[in-house]
């Protein structure tokens, strides 16, 4: 639905502007509408050690969770980013965070919301991002 996805863009956008990304200077925001109807956002914290950062979807997978607990499923999400000069850069989740966003997705037709070359915003389901998702044998149903 737009509307959903609207406000998803919207609060992913809101949440790039306070980023920690002093480093790459790329700027992310994530947010999720979880199955529960509620909205969770998150922002990537980066680090001096640079592995040991966090990816913005990691983070509002995170601000999920600690909500509701291992009950979370994510129903649709959106990610922006923008550079230092809060000029919009194309995105689209990293291999880590597909997995991520895979393990608490409702199903693999959930949608991903990202802005892409020439400022569009392209949608894509979990299972386009990621086919042949790792799964632990006997740990999600169906
Ligand atoms: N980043 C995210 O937050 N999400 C992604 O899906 C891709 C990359 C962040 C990590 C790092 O802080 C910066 O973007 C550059 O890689």
């Amino acid at each position: 639905m737009t509307a959903h996805r609207d406000a998803l863009i919207a609060l992913a956008r809101e949440i790039c502007t306070r980023a920690h990304a002093p480093y790459s200077g790329i700027h992310v925001g994530a947010a999720i509408r979880a199955a529960s109807g509620a909205l969770y956002g998150g922002t990537n914290v980066e680090n001096a050690a640079y592995p040991i950062g966090n990816c913005a979807e990691s983070s509002a997978i995170a601000a999920g969770v600690a909500v509701e607990g291992s009950r979370l499923r994510i129903a649709e999400t959106a990610v922006w980013a923008v550079d230092r000069d809060g000029q919009m850069i194309a995105i689209s989740p990293c291999g880590g965070c597909r997995q991520r966003i895979r393990e608490f997705a409702v199903d693999g037709q959930v949608l991903v919301h990202f802005p892409w070359q020439g400022a569009t915003l392209r949608t894509a389901t979990v299972d386009e991002l990621l086919p042949f998702a790792f799964e632990l044998p006997g740990t999600r149903t169906p």
